[in-house]
């Protein structure tokens, strides 16, 4: 049967500007967090660094001409703070200004609409020298630049995102320490958390104080928890996880408080005195859309006595005590997540029914694949193609279940800059030859320009 989208269903495609831009010091961008940890060695595979990256910062007008030939509807992008406001405090900067105002120019001229994120984890370095996202003062530093940028494109941009993924913010950022400022600090990661999320209702009301017809959103990278077995025990330690890793996120921005067993989870790490009164009115601000990036799912078993320690040699992102993971066998990707299609099904769902009425899009989804040229010049990504084919078939699924979803990027539009994994992970629709630059559409680019064309799978 093909599964066929809703008529006005939204194809897109999304990268990062730390993960391709490059010219990370040209026409007066400031250092960001990504720059100085990638340059300390040991944090990044092969020490590489997002210097150059794809290059977009100079290729961009190719790189628009890519997404036009893959026909899509919209264009997920993401602003480099440091680039528009070198020091994330008091001066912007009207080069790196006039590069996103040329871009969107250029995507609504090729018939894309674009939809910015202000916040996909390049916070100026200048910032993090004073605290970063520790530091309350950051969430409002953050409501000034996300003014200034609904001011400056918000006549051509409608959706704007405030952030990417906070749990990776917060988690890999403060507790594991696998990304960018790398700390080992539990109860620095929680106080991220609630800053972030500050960070996120300030953002919305600056947006909609610059342009009330702005439409406004925040993607999550919502952890789809599967319980080992139906006992008590393993249903806790899921739920547990849960609130860690979702409601913390979910329930203050859309409802307006904190899950109270949250507190008792995470009482031998913080009090939680970051939260001051008012807050939470601040971060439930109406929003247009929830954008949820998904690309694996993982088991949760009870484990009494196992107790988050920040100090071994790699400490999880979870800071949750008495739980542990199971890794159940089935097919990867190469980065070794586990390929569970039906997980987005009833991730969607199940968010739709505990917060009906918002608009959903899936913001990210795709697959790392061992990529080469082959000998005719052509990139066969099979394996990626039936990635996808699966998941936006999941997509159709939840749907069809009711749940209200409107568009769906694939993440990505080209190979870039996998974070701590550096270049050695491809995810990109399109092969980036490093050394020369050139852009290979894969086989999935020419699959994905077909499912966008007759709206839907064959
Ligand atoms: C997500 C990030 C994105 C990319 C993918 C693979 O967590 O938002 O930048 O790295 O994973």
């Amino acid at each position: 049967m093909p599964a066929t989208f809703p008529k006005d269903f939204l194809w897109g495609s999304a990268t990062a500007s730390y993960q391709i831009e490059g010219a990370v010091d040209e026409d007066g961008r400031g250092p960001s967090i990504w720059d100085v940890f990638s340059h300390t060695p040991g944090k990044v595979a092969r020490g590489e660094t997002g210097d150059v990256a794809c290059d977009h910062y100079h290729r961009w007008r190719e790189d628009v001409a890519l997404l036009a030939d893959l026909g899509v509807g919209a264009y997920r992008l993401s602003i480099a703070w440091p680039r528009v406001q070198p020091t994330g405090a008091g001066a912007f900067n009207q080069a790196g200004l006039d590069f996103y105002d040329h871009l969107v120019d250029a995507l609504l001229a090729a018939g894309i609409a674009p939809v910015v994120t202000l916040y996909h984890w390049d916070l100026p370095q200048a910032l993090q020298e004073k605290g970063g996202w520790v530091e309350r003062d950051t969430a409002h530093r953050f409501a000034a630049y996300a003014e200034r940028m609904a001011t400056t494109l918000g006549d051509r941009v409608r959706l704007w995102t405030t952030f990417n993924e906070p749990w990776c913010v917060a988690y890999l950022g403060h507790a594991s320490g696998e990304h960018a400022p790398g700390a080992h600090n539990p109860a620095a990661a929680l106080t991220s958390v609630h800053h972030l999320n500050l960070a996120h209702g300030l953002g919305v009301q600056a947006i909609k104080a610059a342009r009330s017809g702005a439409q406004t959103s925040i993607v999550w990278n919502l952890q789809a928890l599967k319980p080992a077995t139906d006992d008590a025990e393993d249903l806790e330690a899921c739920a547990k996880l849960s609130r860690v890793g979702n409601e913390i996120f979910t329930d203050p921005v859309l409802g307006g408080s904190y899950p109270a067993a949250l507190f008792e989870d995470t009482a031998r790490f913080t009090t939680w005195d970051c939260i001051r009164e008012d807050d939470l009115a601040t971060i439930h601000q109406p929003i247009d859309a929830v954008g949820i990036n998904y690309y694996t799912t993982a088991t949760v078993a009870a484990a009494p006595g196992v107790l988050y320690d920040s100090q071994t040699a790699h400490p999880s992102p979870w800071i949750a005590d008495d739980v542990r993971f199971i890794d159940p066998p089935g097919p990867r990707t190469d980065m070794g997540w586990l390929i569970d299609p039906s997980g987005l099904t009833t991730l969607l769902t199940d968010f739709h029914q505990r917060w009906p009425g918002i608009p959903l899009m899936v913001t990210e989804n795709g697959a790392a694949c061992a990529d080469t040229i082959a000998a005719d010049g052509g990139v066969h990504d099979p394996a990626r193609i039936d990635y996808l084919d699966a998941h936006i078939g999941a997509v159709h699924a939840a749907i069809e279940d009711g749940a209200p979803v409107c568009g769906y990027f694939a993440w990505s539009l080209m190979d870039n800059f996998e974070w701590a994994h550096g270049y050695g992970k491809r995810f990109g629709l399109t092969y980036v030859d490093y050394p020369t630059q050139r852009r290979i559409p894969k086989d999935s680019f020419a699959w994905y320009q077909g499912v966008i064309a007759r709206n839907g799978l064959a």
